[in-house]
Order: C-alpha cells, then sequence, then structure tokens
C-alpha cells in the first residue's frame, strides 16, 4: 500500500483497551490502544501510563513476523506511537485461545498447578459476552449457534495452532515462554479469514524461560507491581523501541 497520508475519520467502536476510527482509505480502519487497563470482564480497570503505545509496538511486531511466516493478519502498519492501520474484517463473535501450558483459567477449574505440561498444545474457543464472562464453548455449539461454519471452524484452529507455531519459537530465542494466548479473527472483504484484534501482553501469558518471571497482563489481574516495566521489558526483549 502506498504511504500516502492517512487522516482519522468517526469513531465506530470503543473497547475496553482500544478504539477504532475510519479513515480516508475506505477498506482500512485506524485502531488506537489506550492506556486503559480492565481485567474480570471489565470488572477492574485502570491506567497505565504508556500501555497503550507499548502494545501498539508490540502488536505490530508480532503481526510483521506472522506475515512474514505466511500468517495472514488484518495489520497493514503502524501509524504513530499508539495508532495502527489495519484492514477492515469481520470479526467472529469468539476468543480463540491457544494454551502450551496449564495456567490461568484452566489452572482454576481443573485445579491443576500452573506451569504443568501439556501433552500438545490446544485450542479453546470462547464466546466472545463481558456479560456472560467469556464463556467455553464446543466447536459443535460454535457451529450450530452458525457464530462459524465447521470449515472456519477448522481454519481458526490451524491458524491458531500456526500462529503458536511461529511466536513460540520466535520468544523462546528471546528467553520467553509463550504459554497461552488469545486470538481473534476475522473475515476480510475477499472472504479470507484473518488474525485481527491484538496480539500483546494483554492478551498473552509471557513467562521469563529461567525464572517463571511474569512479562504480562496477569501483574495487574493479581496485583503483582511492575505492569508498564514487565511490558517494557517484552518490547526490549521483542528488539522494538517506542517510536
Ligand atoms: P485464561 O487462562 O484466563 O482463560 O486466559 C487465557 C489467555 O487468554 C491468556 O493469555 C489471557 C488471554 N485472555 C484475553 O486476552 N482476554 C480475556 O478476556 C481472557 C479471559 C483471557
Ligand atoms: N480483557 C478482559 C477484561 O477486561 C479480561 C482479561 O484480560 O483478564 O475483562
Amino acid at each position: 500500500m502506498a504511504m500516502e497520508e492517512i487522516r482519522r475519520g468517526e469513531m465506530l467502536y470503543e473497547g475496553k483497551a482500544k478504539q477504532l476510527y475510519t479513515c480516508n482509505l475506505p477498506d482500512c480502519y485506524v485502531m488506537f490502544y489506550k492506556d486503559d487497563a480492565t481485567a474480570f470482564d471489565g470488572k477492574k480497570k485502570a491506567k497505565i501510563s504508556g500501555k497503550g503505545a507499548l502494545n501498539n509496538a508490540i502488536s505490530a511486531i508480532f503481526f510483521e513476523m506472522l506475515q512474514q511466516a505466511g500468517v495472514p493478519t488484518h495489520h497493514v502498519r503502524k501509524l504513530s506511537e499508539n495508532e495502527s492501520l489495519v484492514r477492515k474484517v469481520d470479526l467472529f463473535p469468539l476468543e480463540v485461545i491457544v494454551r502450551n501450558l496449564v495456567a490461568g483459567s484452566m489452572a482454576k477449574r481443573l485445579g491443576l498447578q500452573e506451569g504443568t505440561p501439556l501433552r500438545h498444545p490446544t485450542v479453546e474457543f470462547d464466546y466472545k459476552s463481558d456479560p456472560l464472562g467469556d464463556p467455553l464453548v464446543t466447536e459443535e455449539q460454535v457451529a450450530v449457534l452458525g457464530w462459524a461454519t465447521e470449515e472456519e471452524v477448522d481454519e481458526m484452529r490451524r491458524l491458531a495452532l500456526r500462529v503458536n507455531d511461529v511466536l513460540s519459537a520466535d520468544l523462546l530465542r528471546r528467553n520467553v515462554l509463550l504459554v497461552d494466548f488469545k486470538l481473534e479473527f476475522g473475515k476480510d472483504t475477499d472472504g479470507q479469514i484473518v488474525v485481527a484484534d491484538e496480539i500483546s501482553p494483554d492478551t498473552c501469558r509471557f513467562w521469563d524461560v529461567q525464572t517463571h518471571a511474569k512479562l504480562d497482563k496477569d501483574r495487574f489481574r493479581r496485583d503483582m507491581g511492575g505492569v508498564e516495566e514487565a511490558y517494557q521489558e517484552m518490547l526490549h526483549r521483542l528488539g522494538g523501541v517506542l517510536a
């Protein structure tokens, strides 16, 4: 895409951590990353200075890594400290979670210790709904409720595992374990399924390989402190800088 000047238009949508704007390119939106942090479906809220810029920078690095590996994404390019240009997509109402180790809700629900290994990565689908607390749904329920066809579910699962392979291998070289993460998928104007939303410490669990120190939003969810520092450390390990 030519590097023409992008002018932001009206705000179409405001989520917990981002805003979405129209722009002068008809097939694109501008995504603005806010400093707001929420957890537990928005019940816990705070502002973390610099988080928006850090997540925008980290997400851009991950999306570019995926595109180089042939995984289609909605990302076009980073525009400014807090903004990225993305392609318009129709989002599936789903959160697609990939897990390499037991942590978070899986540890809690099944009474398992965090860090317990899994025999192979798992993919789960959650129905995206804050009032319901993003409940886990079966692939069959996704299909019978019409949220995605069986073929689309298969494609999301295949892409999610590919994303896991690409990101896990890169992060390991940077001394980071990719414990689990959440993806959102959308369909672009050509009907292709692409990775959308963001990939950042808000949506992934990152542990230092040796110490298992948490470098992600669990520091906020669990009141551990050092949230901004952890996000900065992730950007640093990824070789990125704030523009
Ligand atoms: P969980 O263990 O709480 O189910 O979370 C799994 C992964 O998904 C973890 O990396 C955090 C991420 N996640 C989100 O990005 N958004 C959410 O709303 C939730 C619940 C989890
Ligand atoms: N992002 C979700 C929320 O704001 C949950 C989480 O990441 O813990 O509630």
